[in-house]
């Protein structure tokens, strides 16, 4: 990197000419300005689609705040002015000038998506606050929008009442994975209240002036105004307000999203009373330059996705969380060791040992004391453990839930009793999010479809039709519902890809060996492929289809998800295909989010870890490498 001193002191000499057609500024840490001989270790290029909309704006202020903490780093910021073509170029020529690492936030993710990838293969890039479609980045900051969506839908609810009403919507913008997922979110779950109807839908670009008139457009065309009206962002619920306000009309509620805590920002509208409701959306820009200086430092292990928590905030409920949010930052509490109980779910495969090891050995090296408990997968039990750690007054409570229901009596002791939870692993379903703190573990959908990616683009099939036996792993838990939905999205668009039986295998080999011999009875030769929710089930499969005389890997493909050593192992001989990978080493991630909690800290909603697939051939180049 010392090339790249004098390289950049370049760049700053050429930038300003260069870079005339966009807005640029560049920015480096307070002791590298103050400091002439400081080295500049690293470039990073910020893209921005606009410096117009405040929530843009805080996240530039929140980006530079911390680039000030950091003297190795220099920033080239540019401002594309809500031009996608001129992001583009922007992102091209800020490659041009060497940079190290790009942070980018797009509003157009269809045409950004593209360029990103492409970008991706030669640096390493974050993707703050809206996403891309796909998962060529290294790292995605921000929130779930179907998430942001499904809550503001929850929220026009609560405001229209028994009466119901109708509802106009106004997207951020067409086409735009963001704007896409709040709509999808909304309109999912309004769909299933029967006396209340979106009745018309606008796009505004995400800006004010543009949702006044468009709204202010179609008002005049109707009859009454609706009753509520749901804007993807607060500048667009303000610029819904002036139209109403315009127009006359009263009482119509108005919900926006953002929350920032500005004048004219959401936060402020919501106190003024302007609009009823807001989400605060956290910008991320923090949290992406300490990411950004673990990635270029090969520091840390960096998780795929962190989703950062949002919270709605109501004429009702402003007050209680402006003191919630000054309580945090005014006394951070770190009174001695965190108690952690950890609830494991059994033992019911090699992944889980691993997960087990790395949990306790984490626990040592962080200084946590830990209580870990075993449920044997019996969610009674897991209850009951949970239970006891609330009693003992731990100070944290984490658990990998057996399944994805049932959860809400327990989690809301633990609420009540002040205690924060932590998921491990896997995921649950609940009403209120606000019982869980944060979900550390993968994307299980997104394995499911990689297995099946494999399957219809890379494996070698001579048969018309591919029949399929499915090894389920423990029946309505997250991994195994996901990886069943993952795996169909991708092959329901292949007809001649046919599961021919889903059979449950418990994530267990002895299990995934009898249900395999009970399929070789009922299908014999006709399998041509066995996916199996877990290596431990496919190892169960390999014996059985070996015990039956057939050769696994040869006469029948098998692929399998966790990527654990005895996967490698199988991979290498042949008689596995390929596997997906499932992090289990959750342990530090945990540990950490554990002591933040204690201390009173905002963690992110869900740490997404990031993950690989292995083929025959590179599991034998990687076998080495892997440690449980
Ligand atoms: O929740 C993770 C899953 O649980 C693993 O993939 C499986 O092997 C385990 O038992």
């Amino acid at each position: 990197m010392n090339k790249k001193t004098i390289y950049v002191l370049g760049i700053l000499g050429i930038t300003t000419i260069s870079l005339l057609a966009c807005f640029v500024y560049i920015q480096s840490g307070e002791s590298a300005r103050s400091d002439a001989k400081t080295k500049i270790e690293y470039v990073i290029g910020v893209s921005q689609p606009n410096l117009h909309e405040p929530w843009q704006v805080l996240m530039n202020e929140e980006l530079r705040n911390e680039v000030m903490k950091h003297n190795n780093i220099r920033v080239i910021y540019t401002d594309a002015a809500q031009s996608t073509d001129q992001q583009v170029e922007d992102i091209e020529t800020l490659q041009k000038y060497g940079i190290d690492l790009l942070i980018v936030s797009v509003e157009d993710s269809s045409a950004l998506t593209p360029v990103i990838s492409k970008l991706y293969k030669d640096i390493p890039v974050i993707v703050l606050g809206r996403g891309v479609e796909g998962y060529n980045y290294t790292l995605y900051i921000g929130s779930d929008h179907y998430f942001i969506g499904s809550m503001a839908a929850e929220s026009a609810i609560k405001l229209l009442g028994d009466k119901g009403g109708d509802i106009i919507e106004i997207q951020g913008l067409a086409n735009a994975l963001q704007a896409e997922e709040r709509s999808k979110g909304f309109r999912e779950t309004i769909q299933k209240e029967r006396n209340i109807q979106i009745t018309e839908h606008l796009v505004a670009n995400w800006q004010r002036d543009k949702a006044e008139d468009e709204l202010t457009r179609l008002l005049k065309q109707k009859d009454n105004p609706p009753e509520l009206i749901y804007a993807h962002n607060d500048a667009m619920a303000l610029g819904a307000y002036r139209a109403i306000e315009s127009l006359q009309y009263d009482g119509v509620k108005i919900i926006g999203s953002d929350g920032v805590n500005k004048p004219k920002g959401g936060l402020q509208l919501v106190k003024e009373g302007t609009i009823d409701t807001t989400f605060i959306t956290p910008t991320g820009g923090k949290q992406a330059v300490q990411y950004a200086l673990d990635i270029l430092e090969k520091n840390a292990e960096i998780p795929k996705k962190i989703i950062l928590r949002n919270h709605e905030v109501t004429t009702n409920n402003y007050e209680q969380y402006i003191n919630e949010e000054e309580k945090i930052v005014d006394s951070p509490t770190n009174d001695g060791q965190v108690v952690l109980g950890f609830a494991q779910v059994g033992s019911e495969s090699q992944w889980r040992a691993a997960h087990t090891t790395s949990i306790v050995t984490a626990a040592e090296e962080a200084g946590v004391q830990l209580i870990l408990k075993n449920a044997n997968n019996n969610q009674t039990k897991q209850i009951e453990i949970i239970r006891s750690f609330i009693e003992q007054d731990v100070d944290i409570i984490a658990f990998s839930p057996k399944v994805e229901h049932g959860w809400e009596e327990v989690l809301q002791e633990a609420k009540d009793a002040g205690i924060p939870v932590i998921l491990s692993d896997r995921e649950i379903k609940v009403n209120d999010p606000s019982l869980w703190a944060s979900f550390i573990g993968s994307d299980f959908v997104e394995e499911g479809r990689r297995a099946a990616r494999w399957l219809v683009n890379d494996m070698e099939t001579s048969d018309e039709e591919v029949q399929i036996i499915e090894l389920e792993g423990t029946q309505n838990s997250a991994p195994a519902v996901d990886r069943k939905q993952g795996f169909k999205e991708v092959i329901q668009d292949f007809p001649n890809y046919k599961i021919i039986e889903s059979l449950p295998g418990d994530f267990t080999l002895n299990k995934g060996k009898k249900m395999m011999e009970q399929a070789l009875q009922s299908y014999g030769q006709e399998i041509d492929v066995v996916y199996a929710h877990n290596d431990d089930m496919a190892m169960g499969a390999i014996e059985a289809i070996e015990n039956y005389g057939l050769k696994p890997g040869t006469d029948i493909k098998i692929i399998s998800i966790d990527a654990t050593i005895k996967a490698f192992k199988a991979l290498s001989t042949g008689k596995l295909n390929f596997t997906v990978e499932c992090n289990p080493l959750l342990g530090p991630q945990i540990m950490q989010a554990a002591k933040d909690l204690k201390e009173g800290k905002e963690i992110p909603m869900k740490i997404i870890t990031s993950e690989e697939t292995f083929t025959q051939e590179e599991a034998k180049k990687e076998m080495k490498k892997r440690s449980y």
